[in-house]
């Protein structure tokens, strides 16, 4: 019941934050989408507007189905060709090495398994297909860190199973994956979801 509540307060929950520093990042992010797209986790749909346009194919995958539900409508309102697909990123139902780029923001953090996830991601991307992505995750700051773990489980109830704390790109790394990343800040959030890591990652050859 919460997680369907969630889905209609997302969008203005996340206002001030899309509109200081967030919208801007997914844009330039988003820039260098190519090919086969799979965005996992998709969401209301967020990124929608801004994939190029000339991107071969872009399948949004959402488990939960209110989510779902609205990134179905908004796909209509963007007149977008894409195709919303009720799965979970650790069992994504997709051939091996047929993606070419995969897309991930704000979603590593809420998934049960991420490291299940990344094996399915290496499994589903070609040769030189990457993971683009934003996640904010476990501050290098010890005090935030240790505000981090405090605030864990009643964060995670509220924010539908997110976990402030993950270390998701040294999560990447022990997965395999070669990771080009900067730190950034998500501006007018709470402070446990401030600490962003924005780039790209490539299984390792
Ligand atoms: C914080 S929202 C991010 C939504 C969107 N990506 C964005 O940037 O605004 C996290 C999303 O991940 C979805 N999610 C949760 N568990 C998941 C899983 N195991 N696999 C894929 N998506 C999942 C949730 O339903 C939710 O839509």
């Amino acid at each position: 019941m919460w997680l369907r509540i969630l889905a209609h307060v997302y969008d203005p929950f996340l206002w001030l934050g899309e509109h200081t520093s967030m919208r801007r990042r997914r844009r330039t992010l988003l820039h260098d989408a190519v090919g086969r797209v799979v965005e996992i986790g998709a969401g209301t749909g967020l990124n929608l507007r801004h994939y190029p346009d000339d991107i071969a194919e872009l399948v949004l995958v959402e488990p939960e189905v209110t989510m779902r539900l609205r990134l179905a409508r908004r796909v209509k309102q963007h007149a977008r060709v894409a195709h919303v697909v009720d799965a979970r990123a650790e069992s994504l139902p997709l051939p091996d090495a047929s993606v070419d780029t995969v897309v991930s923001t704000l979603v590593l953090c809420t998934v049960d398994d991420p490291e299940r996830a990344l094996r399915e991601i290496a499994r589903v991307l070609r040769p030189g297909g990457q993971l683009l992505f934003i996640e904010h995750v476990r501050s290098s700051s010890r005090l935030l860190a240790a505000c981090q773990d405090r605030l864990l489980e009643p964060w995670r109830r509220f924010a539908g199973g997110c976990r402030c704390n993950r270390p998701t790109v040294e999560l990447m790394r022990a997965c395999g994956f070669d990771v080009a990343a900067d730190d950034g800040a998500w501006r007018c959030m709470p402070p446990i979801v401030r600490p962003l890591m924005v780039g790209r990652a490539a299984p390792a050859v």
